[in-house]
């Protein structure tokens, strides 16, 4: 069975104060949460700081990176590789529609950085999703999925998550609906394993998790905005282990 996941994309916010308070709050509110697997994306720059705060990755709480360069080590200024990033975390995001739209990530960057993070031992949680809503968004979405996982082979299937995304959800009013998010997961579910945790990311909130949870087709949610606010990042995670334990 597919553990339910939470991810918390806190993106290019906190100092490190703030940080260090976000991520000890977050440890203390879930220490009892069963059934769920929690994980914390701070920026690269406080990765170190937050792995000793929840202790190295320990339990049902881990950490993951926001991004990491295809290669090891070389003149690349300003770039992380995963070699570097698995020495603190776990997990590292790939592909986020924020990457693609500004950093200009191709599926096949994408790709790369995929087998970069396999090769290292971190779980890739590859992002994927339309610009624009459409009768076409289904196929454009499985043909990105699939260009985004070129050379990567069946039981590495078992060790990535997907993260659907509609870019025109992310940091909006309003989310996908479940059934539409579903009806699009439906079709990534083919293309990978049935081992690998798919997720729905763009607006979810503690106020309408409840709504994405009754999908047995999502297995859990990558969260932005609502993931900076420890006492409703809880809360989140609360619903979601309440919800899966049920279904
Ligand atoms: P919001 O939850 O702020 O819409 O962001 C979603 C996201 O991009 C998570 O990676």
């Amino acid at each position: 069975m597919r553990r339910p996941l939470i991810i918390g994309n806190w993106k290019m916010n906190t100092n490190i104060s703030d940080a260090v308070v976000l991520a000890t709050v977050i440890r203390d509110g879930v220490e009892d949460i069963s059934n769920v697997e929690i994980v914390i994306c701070p920026p690269a720059i406080w990765l170190t700081e937050v792995s000793e705060i929840i202790h190295k990755n320990i339990g049902h709480l881990g950490l993951g990176a926001q991004n990491i360069h295809y290669l090891t080590d070389g003149s690349y200024t300003g770039e992380v590789s995963a070699t570097m990033v698995r020495d603190v975390a776990k997990y590292v995001i790939i592909g986020h529609s924020e990457r693609r739209n500004s950093f200009a990530e191709t599926n096949g960057i994408v790709a790369r950085k995929v087998a970069a993070a396999l090769d290292a031992g971190l779980v890739p949680i590859v992002c994927v999703g339309e610009k624009k809503k459409s009768e076409k968004s289904a196929v454009e979405i499985v043909k990105q999925l699939k260009e985004s996982l070129v050379g990567i082979n069946k039981n590495e299937l078992e060790q990535i998550v997907v993260a659907y995304e509609p870019v025109w959800a992310v940091g909006a009013d309003e989310p996908a609906t479940p059934e539409y998010s579903a009806q699009i997961i439906n079709q990534l579910r083919a293309i990978v394993s049935p081992q690998t945790p798919i997720i729905y990311g763009g607006d979810v909130s503690s106020g309408n998790i409840y709504s994405f949870m009754q999908r047995p087709e999502i297995d859990g949610v990558l969260v932005g905005r609502e993931s900076l606010n420890g006492q409703n990042f809880i809360k989140l995670c609360r619903i979601v282990a309440e919800y899966k334990k049920i279904i």
